[in-house]
Parts: C-alpha cells; structure tokens; sequence
C-alpha cells in the first residue's frame, strides 16, 4: 500500500470497525444487501470449479461466505498482512483453508497474478475509495479476469458524503467545495482522504480500462446511517439502528432498497455505490453496439 496512514488505520483499528459492523443494525442491512446482489448476480455465474479474486478483502468475511455458498475457491488479496493473518485463521477454522488462500499486494500493482487468471473479481466496500490511483487498479482487475468475467466493485457514495458533510457536520465551505470538485471526503483524523463515487464516476473508471458495465446500485439509497453507526465508539445503537432492530422494519425496508436500488437518481444517493461490470473483448462490445 502506497499511503502507510491507510495501513496503520487498518491494520489497528479493523477489529473495532468489526466490532461496529456486527452490532449495527444499519450495517446489518447494507450487509444484506450486498449479500443479496452477490447471490442475484454473481452466484448463477459461479460453479465449484469458479476461482475469484476478493480485492482488500480484509478479514475474508465475504470470501468465506462466497466459498460457502457456492463451493467456489477464493484468493483474498489485501495490502495488509496482519488482516491476511486472521483470514487464514478464520479459513482454518471453518475447514476452507484449500479453497480460501491469502495473498499480500497493492491493488494497483498485482504483478504474482498471471493475466486472465481468474473468472471473477470483487472488491466490496472501501478499498477503491482508499486506492490512490483509480485508474491504474481498474486496469489491473481487468488484466486479472478471464474473458467473460463478472466485477463487482464498490467505492464510498459522492452524494451521500455532501449529504453527510451538509446535515451532520455542517462541513466548511472550503471542506465542501474540495468534495464537490475533487470528489474528497476526509471522514475523520484518523482517516486520509477518501475517494468519493457518483454512479457515473464509478462507471467511468471502469470503461476506461475497457469493461463493459453491466448494473449499478446505491447502497442503502433510503436508509442513512446514524452517527453512532460510522464512529469508531459504538456506545448505544443510533436511532436508525433501533429502529431497524424490529424484524419487520428491517424487512420492509430490506424489500424497499432491493426494489429500488438499482434506479437512475436513487442510486446516486447510496452510502457506497456498487457497480457490476464484465470483461468483454472488443469485438462482442462492437457485436452489442451493432445489435448482434
Ligand atoms: C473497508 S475495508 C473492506 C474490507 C472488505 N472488503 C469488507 O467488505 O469487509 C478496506 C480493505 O482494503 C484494504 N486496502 C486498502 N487499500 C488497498 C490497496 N491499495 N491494495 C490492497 N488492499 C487495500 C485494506 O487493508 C482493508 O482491508
């Protein structure tokens, strides 16, 4: 990793960021979320012969949910080793250690991966916000996928992050103005700035380096976070979270989000964004233009 700030953040802090995602209900429903999207658009393309790629995977929570819902083997590539570490430990543990291996690189530079290695990639919540050249680590997620592979990348939302820094930070003009132009968000000290995604800065990036998009979504787009939900200190639940606590809510506004998501301006607002994209060679693209 290029920015040893990024790191030490990480590598310090990650399990109090756990400890906040297992207790937060508003997590909880963004998890979900990503948990359904996964299993609609990734899992049909998945076999147990499948390798993917899980991109900052940090702790491999979502490599050792994909390994078991779909028998496919997963490589959890992240710049931390430290992290890496518990990913072994958490793999072993569940008995997927053949099929969950870890490997320590920069996004932006995974020279050990031969090109066209693997069938799919992910690279889910913040690593393409923490990344400091963009362009260069999609590129690379391109050269790493075979023909016909699925990515589903995420980055930290543009129009929430004003939303955020305007209502509950009542942020600097000139705070406000660097989000605005530079799509920078520095969410607290103990965090660089952060690179923020509208859906067609998402989607840019990624055309740039030649994948063709396939989706994109806000998540959540309706429900926003309490500040209790993004502070390090997770003393009492906010009151999004209490209110997400009945079963009921919980599913109403699951369903509300999963019908929504996916829509035009609505996307735009998400806490992250997630695009889903496909490797193509450029002959079926100029099929697709041409209606083949
Ligand atoms: C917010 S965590 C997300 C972890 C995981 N994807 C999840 O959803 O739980 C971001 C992860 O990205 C990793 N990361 C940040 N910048 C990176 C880079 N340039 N190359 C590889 N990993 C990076 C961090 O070490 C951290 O594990």
């Amino acid at each position: 990793m290029n920015n040893p700030r990024f790191q030490s953040f990480f590598d310090h802090h990650y399990h109090i960021v756990e400890n906040v995602r297992d207790r937060s209900n508003f997590w909880r429903l963004s998890d979900s979320i990503v948990a359904e999207l996964l299993k609609q658009h990734l899992y049909p393309h998945c076999k147990t012969d499948t390798f993917i790629l899980d991109i900052g995977g940090g702790t491999g929570r979502w490599a050792l949910k994909i390994c078991n819902d779909t028998g496919a083997t997963l490589t959890v590539l992240d710049s931390s080793s430290e992290l890496l570490e518990i990913t072994d430990t958490y793999a072993k543990k569940a008995g997927l250690e053949h099929q969950v291996k870890t490997v320590v690189s920069d996004m932006t530079n995974m020279a050990m991966i031969q090109d066209a290695t693997y069938d799919h990639v992910i690279c889910l919540y913040g690593p393409l916000s923490y990344c400091q050249d963009i362009g260069r680590a999609a590129q690379e997620m391109y050269r790493v996928l075979k023909d016909g592979g699925r990515l589903v990348v995420m980055g930290h939302g543009h129009y929430n992050a004003l939303y955020s820094k305007i209502n509950n930070h009542h942020a600097s003009i000139a705070e406000l103005s660097r989000l605005k132009n530079e799509m920078k968000v520095v969410w607290n000290e103990d965090l660089p700035e952060l690179h923020t995604f509208s859906c067609r800065s998402l989607e840019s990036q990624l055309t740039a380096a030649d994948f063709a998009i396939l989706r994109t979504f806000g998540i959540p787009t309706l429900v926003k976070p309490g500040k209790e939900d993004t502070s390090m200190a997770y003393d009492h639940s906010s009151h999004i979270s209490n209110y997400l606590d009945n079963k009921d809510v919980f599913e109403t506004l699951f369903n509300l989000e999963m019908e929504v998501n996916g829509s035009g301006n609505l996307a735009n607002n998400g806490v992250n964004i997630m695009c889903i994209a496909q490797k193509v060679q450029p002959d079926s693209k100029l099929g697709n233009i041409l209606g083949n």
